[in-house]
C-alpha cells in the first residue's frame, strides 16, 4: 500500500471484530513507527501496550472504577481549549453529529449518546490497546513529536490491514490508568489507541470526517 492510500483509508474505527492482533506483527509495527522524526531525535514517545487477558483485567478494573465513583480524575492537561472557540467548535460539533447520525442516535437521546460514549472506556472492545505518555518535563515540541509517532503507527497499521482509534478520553481518568499500569511519576498520559480489525458491517466505521479546504488553513506567501 502506498502512503497516499494509507492516508486516504485510515479512519477512526469504533467497532472491531473479535480477531486478535498477532503479537509479533504488533511488535514489528510499534518498532517501525519509531522511524518517525523528532526534534533532536529525542524520541519522546513512551508506550504501554495491553492485549489479551491483561487488557481484559484492565477493562474489568476500569469498569469497577466507573461504577464506584462518578467523578473523573484531576486533569493533567486540557484536551481542548476551554471554552473551545470557532472555527474549531464547529468542526468538533459536526463530526459528533455525523457520527451519531450513522449510529441512528438523536441529539435529544442523551442516555443513548452517553452509553455509546462509554464504549470508549472499553477501547471499543478492540483486542489491543496502547497508552501513549510523554515526560512531563517535555514541552509542546515533544508532544508534537509524539503525534508524529502516533500517525506513523496508524498508517503502518492500515498497511497491514489493521484499524485504530486514537482516544483522548482516557485523559479524564489519567490517575486510574497510571495507577493500574504503575507508570513512573514523570510520565503524562496523552491518549489511548484502540487497535484491531474493523467490523465492515458497522455503519459508524463508514464515517468519513470532513476536512477544511486547503485555503482555510494554508497561506501561500507571495511578496
Ligand atoms: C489525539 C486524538 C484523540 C482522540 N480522541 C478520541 C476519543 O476519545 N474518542 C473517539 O471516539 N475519537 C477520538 N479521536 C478521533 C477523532 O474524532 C478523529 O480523528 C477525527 O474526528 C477525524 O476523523 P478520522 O480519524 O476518522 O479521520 C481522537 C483523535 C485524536 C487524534
Amino acid at each position: 500500500m502506498k502512503v497516499s492510500e494509507a492516508l486516504e483509508r485510515r479512519h477512526s474505527t469504533r467497532v472491531f471484530i473479535d480477531r486478535p492482533v498477532d503479537a509479533a506483527l504488533l511488535r514489528d509495527l510499534l518498532t517501525r513507527a519509531a522511524r518517525a522524526p523528532s526534534s533532536g531525535n529525542l524520541q519522546p514517545w513512551r508506550l504501554y501496550v495491553l492485549q489479551g487477558a491483561t487488557l481484559g483485567a484492565f477493562r474489568e478494573h476500569f469498569a469497577e472504577r466507573l461504577a464506584r465513583d462518578a467523578e473523573q480524575d484531576p486533569r493533567e492537561y486540557a484536551v481542548y481549549p476551554e471554552p473551545i472557540f470557532e472555527p474549531y467548535r464547529s468542526h468538533r460539533y459536526q463530526v459528533g453529529e455525523d457520527m451519531y447520525q450513522l449510529l441512528g442516535i438523536a441529539r435529544e437521546d442523551k442516555a443513548a449518546r452517553r452509553a455509546w460514549f462509554a464504549r470508549n472506556f472499553r477501547f471499543f472492545d478492540a483486542p489491543c490497546a496502547v497508552f501513549f505518555f510523554v515526560d512531563r518535563r517535555m514541552g509542546p515540541g515533544q508532544w508534537a513529536d509524539l503525534g508524529m509517532y502516533q500517525q506513523s503507527l496508524m498508517l503502518l497499521l492500515k498497511e497491514y490491514g489493521l484499524d485504530s482509534c486514537p482516544q483522548a478520553c482516557w485523559a479524564r481518568y489519567q490517575l486510574t490508568v497510571r495507577n493500574w499500569l504503575q507508570v513512573p511519576d514523570e510520565l503524562v498520559l496523552h491518549c489511548g489507541l484502540a487497535i484491531g480489525y474493523a467490523d465492515p458491517q458497522a455503519p459508524v466505521n463508514g464515517l468519513v470526517s470532513e476536512r477544511m479546504p486547503l485555503d482555510a488553513f494554508c497561506t501561500f506567501v507571495e511578496r
